[in-house]
């Protein structure tokens, strides 16, 4: 099976979450922990937009970084505004932080740099970072300032689906920060947040 939009330059070995990736909505909560990791780390000054908010998961926690979380998503998942497709939006804020769909990554990176005012974080698997596209676009023209490594790994799980096994990819967050020097810093998150906040 191939799809040209899910990974430019190469396969992936299949995965539970791909194959629901081409043939879903592309819907996976991420466990409040992996959003704990990035908000103990990255502080954000004023509001933050969740743009593709789904049923909330990472909304809720980043309530705890910010008095202004404003939600919104493509689908009407019961939670925050629905309709709103970020590749298209206008719309500014301060800070925006979302886990995207992965076939359009690339798309919310263009929207996510140019609308956030301060920071824009995506959470992303670590794979992002290879690939001769994007080595010639987005990590050429607008590299994040800081990519924080997961150091357990993050298991999605489609809504609704029994939750068992581990996961097998690895995950990070990737950071531009308006404010911060040029260059690309290489981050690790301790070990820990999985039990803390699970
Ligand atoms: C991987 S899920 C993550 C949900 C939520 N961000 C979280 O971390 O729990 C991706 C979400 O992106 C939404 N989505 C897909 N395309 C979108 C678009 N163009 N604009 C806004 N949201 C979109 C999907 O409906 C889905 O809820």
């Amino acid at each position: 099976m191939t799809d040209s939009t899910y990974n430019l330059n190469g396969g992936f070995k299949p995965t539970t979450k791909r194959f629901a990736d081409l043939n879903g909505p592309d819907f996976f909560p991420t466990p409040a922990w992996a959003t704990h990791a990035l908000i103990d780390n990255e502080s954000f000054s004023g509001e933050i937009w969740e743009s593709a908010c789904g049923n909330g998961a990472m909304s809720r926690v980043l309530e705890h970084a910010s008095r202004s979380v404003i939600s919104s998503d493509l689908y009407d998942r019961g939670y925050g505004d629905s309709g709103i497709d970020f590749l298209q939006a206008k719309r500014r804020a301060d800070n925006i932080v979302t886990n995207p769909p992965y076939n359009a990554a690339e798309g919310f990176v263009r929207s996510g740099v140019s609308q956030a005012k301060h920071k824009f974080a995506l959470l992303l698997r670590l794979a992002f970072l290879e690939g001769a596209n994007r080595a010639n676009t987005i990590f050429s023209q607008c590299p994040p300032s800081r990519v924080w490594v997961f150091s357990e790994r993050i298991t999605f799980y489609p809504a609704g689906a029994v939750q068992q096994g581990s996961g097998t990819t690895a995950y990070a967050w990737f950071v531009w920060d308006k404010d911060a020097p040029s260059g690309t810093e290489l981050k690790w998150f301790k070990p820990g947040y999985k039990h803390r906040f699970n």
